[in-house]
């Protein structure tokens, strides 16, 4: 892959951990299991992970908690969490370097998760983006989305996390965090730790077939293990009725894929023949995503069941421990 993913954070260049240092930092990510990945979330949020996760003490988590904020639908719930594990194992994350876990397999987050929301206030709360974005279009917002913040802030504090990579768009929920670790520890003198978000800046927003930030609720999106046919349908509909030389839409993507050097000779050799392009990129997106499509065909259930299963006991060794502090401070231990 050409693309080399840089860890960059706007204002907290200080985060960014050496390899050299001795003790690893704690890494934590939560993945919200909600339908098949495209190729924006690859190289948003799958990609940045799988460059970085080795060199920390990690834990990915499959927030499906998070998810019943959203999805009510029991077997496509079910399916999403199995498919999200599937796919970043298929995608090479090796579940002995990262401890890959589900939310719901560990009490402890709904513990901690309560614990703080006795402790923020209903117009702290009312800040956050994604509950005023769902009020402000008239949506219905339920309580566990309004107090969602919480749970996600459960979710970093639990492990003691240093780091947590996340899109732009989470941005604001480290914040949340920070400030529900400042009021427990102003209030009760404990020692929940501060974490700090990882923006990954390199590959910014992947553009979808319209040109607009590919989404899934746009339909514009490639999606990752989608059939060469499916793939090259999805390609051949990239919007390209730009007057311009190079086909803008195609290319924002195919830079992804390929050496920009490579591809300032291809776009001048077939400068105009719009469809050899797409062909070309097509072919680029083969490339990387036909190995990963054979392990995902080759992982099975039970096999996923088995390493969140060892997940979990790792995980719930480490919020254990963290989770008892919390209660001694807070005064409900004997
Ligand atoms: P969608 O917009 O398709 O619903 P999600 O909101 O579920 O995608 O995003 C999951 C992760 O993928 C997030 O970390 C997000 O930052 C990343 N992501 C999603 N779409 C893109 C994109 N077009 N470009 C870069 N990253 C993306
Ligand atoms: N809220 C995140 C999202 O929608 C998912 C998430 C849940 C998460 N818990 C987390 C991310 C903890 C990082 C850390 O993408």
């Amino acid at each position: 892959m050409s693309q080399k993913t840089r860890l960059l954070t706007s204002e907290r260049d200080d985060s960014i951990v050496l390899p050299s240092e001795q003790k690893k930092q704690v890494l934590l990510t939560g993945l919200q299991p909600s339908g098949t990945l495209h190729i924006g979330n690859y190289f948003g949020s799958l990609k940045p992970f799988q460059d970085m996760y080795e060199e920390y003490e990690s834990f990915l988590m499959v927030a499906d908690y998070h998810a019943l904020t959203s999805i009510r639908d029991k077997e496509a719930l079910r399916a999403n969490i199995y498919d999200i594990v599937r796919t970043y194992l298929a995608a090479g994350i090796d579940s002995e370097k990262v401890t890959l876990f589900r939310q719901s397999d560990n009490q402890d987050h709904m513990e901690l998760a309560w614990i703080l929301n006795c402790l923020v206030t209903v117009p702290f709360l009312m800040q956050a983006h994604a509950y005023k974005d769902k009020v402000a279009k008239g949506l219905e917002a339920n309580a566990g989305l309004f107090t969602y913040p919480m749970l996600m802030a459960a979710d970093i504090m639990l492990y003691n996390a240093d780091v947590v990579p996340v899109g732009e768009d989470q941005r604001q929920h480290l914040e949340y965090t920070r400030e529900a670790a400042t009021k427990f520890n102003n209030t009760y003198g404990g020692t929940l730790k501060e974490p700090k978000e990882l923006i990954l800046k390199a590959v910014g927003v992947v553009p979808g077939t319209d040109g607009a930030k590919m989404s899934k609720s746009y339909k514009n999106t490639i999606p990752l293990f989608g059939s060469e046919e499916e793939i090259s349908k999805a390609v051949m509909g990239i919007v390209t009725d730009s007057e311009g030389k190079r086909p803008e839409n195609v290319y924002a993507i195919h830079k992804l894929f390929k050496d920009e050097a490579e591809l300032e000779t291809l776009y001048t050799e077939h400068e105009g023949r719009y469809g050899d392009l797409k062909k070309a990129l097509v072919a680029d997106i083969e490339a990387v995503v036909a190995p990963m499509r054979e392990n995902y065909k080759n992982i099975s259930d039970a096999d996923i069941e088995q390493v969140l299963e060892i997940g979990v006991t790792k995980a719930r060794e480490v919020s254990h421990q963290q989770l008892a502090r919390v209660r001694e401070a807070i005064g409900i231990t004997f």
